[in-house]
């Protein structure tokens, strides 16, 4: 994953933002675990990628902010990571703390077609919590970095196998009456696509990539499934040549998806480290006003409004509780010294965030260290990056313990 860019006449501008206090309150909401254990022998559902996302039920309606009044489910897949990690610790304070983190809800990542097979049980486990996902199998993902190409290519019938993915979701979804799901959608895509068409590998899949993300938004839409956007961070997209641009290809996304109520609106710093509220900006943001996610946020809100989408954001603060952490903020790969930031919350101090959320699985790596590797990117191998990596996605044990032991607040 990930990205960014910032205009090069802009690194010379020198950053005027004061700092504020932080306006999150600590309260979270209850998380929720469930007794019935997924088992993929158990179930009766299937989600091929062939089902047909369209056979069940009326389309539901659609109830503004879905994180309201309602408990979220605590992903196993995610608590079994952090128990298998607690296992591999001795120190007895350090594994105390660990398991506080299996408690706390991360969304579960759809990073491959296979995948899909496990969301029937997910589902179940879930009940009527809140079921986190994040939609990632993009044709050729990940155009502007190495670390997380996927395994779909447009010139491999990828178009015609994403609509299969997402198709295999949405059934399995309409399949589990009852249920509500919160989607991130496809990170890093569309914001490449505001700063990366430089790179052929961005710009030759630029009406491709709009195209399956309006299918994915179309469909999960008559699934009833609250979505985000992935819309980059700060430090990507809110630079000031960036962020009216941004504005303005958002919402055409919006409208070409017809507009559903259910595309709720944008999802930002997914992985990445920013705060919500910095106490005063990291000196690595200068010539960005925009120097934290609290006024990304208020400053991309109104300009999305103006252009005809009243969109709501959640954004990530799962790796964001150290600042200051970075050389360049362009970095972005298993960033050394960054800890557990704010626990997820409805409690965000702020009318245009639905809720504060954990969304990149703290502890899955971003990325290999390993230069021969084919998915090697030289980020992972830069002066901020924890080494050895294993490949993105791959459990690393010295980046997790160093999240718990950097936590802010402290575990
Ligand atoms: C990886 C995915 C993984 C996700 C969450 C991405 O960087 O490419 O495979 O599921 O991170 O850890």
């Amino acid at each position: 994953m990930l990205f960014f860019f910032i205009p090069v006449p802009l690194l010379l501008l020198m950053g005027g933002a004061g700092s504020s206090s932080t306006s999150s309150s600590s309260s979270s909401w209850a998380s929720s675990t469930s007794s019935t254990r997924v088992s993929s022998t158990s179930s009766t559902k299937t989600t091929s990628g062939s089902a047909q996302a369209s056979s069940t039920g009326p389309v539901p309606t659609a109830s503004g902010n879905p994180y309201s009044g309602k408990s979220v489910w605590n992903s196993e897949y995610y608590a079994s990571e952090v128990y298998a990690a607690a296992a591999m610790v001795t120190d007895t304070a350090l594994k105390a703390k660990i398991s506080k983190v299996a408690s706390i809800p991360t969304f579960t990542w759809f990073d491959t077609m296979a995948k899909v097979a496990d969301l029937p049980g997910y589902l179940r486990a879930a009940g009527s919590s809140i079921l986190q996902i994040v939609v990632y199998d993009l044709p050729n993902r990940d155009c502007h970095a190495n670390a997380s190409n996927g395994e779909l290519l447009y010139a491999n019938n990828g178009a015609a196998l994403y609509q299969q993915y997402i198709d295999g979701i949405t059934a399995a979804i309409k399949a589990s009456s009852g249920s509500t799901v919160v989607a991130v959608i496809e990170p890093d895509s569309l914001a490449n696509l505001v700063t990366n068409l430089s790179d052929s590998r961005c710009s030759s899949v630029q009406d491709q990539y709009k195209a399956s993300v309006v299918y994915a938004l179309k469909t999960l839409a008559t699934a009833g499934v609250y979505m985000y956007i992935d819309a980059g961070h700060a430090g990507w997209l809110g630079w000031p040549a960036n962020i009216s641009p941004a504005a303005t290809m958002f919402t055409q996304i919006f409208k070409s998806a017809g507009s559903s109520p259910f595309i709720r609106g944008l999802a930002t710093n997914v992985a990445n480290y920013n705060a919500l509220t910095a106490a005063s900006p990291d000196p690595v943001t200068q010539g960005n006003n925009n120097y934290d996610e609290t006024h990304y946020i208020n400053a991309l809100g109104p300009m999305l409004a103006s252009s005809g989408w009243n969109a709501q954001f959640i954004v990530d603060q799962g790796r964001s509780g150290k600042q200051n952490i970075r050389s360049a903020w362009g970095n972005w790969c298993n960033i050394k010294n960054a800890g557990f930031g704010l626990r997820p919350t409805t409690s965000t101090g702020n009318s245009y965030i639905d809720a504060i959320v954990w969304i990149k699985p703290g502890g899955e790596c971003d990325g290999t260290s390993n230069t021969s590797a084919v998915r090697y990117d030289s980020m992972c191998g830069g002066p901020d990056a924890k080494v050895p990596a294993p490949e993105a996605g791959q459990w690393f044990q010295a980046y997790f313990v160093d999240l718990v032991t950097n936590a802010n607040p402290a575990f």
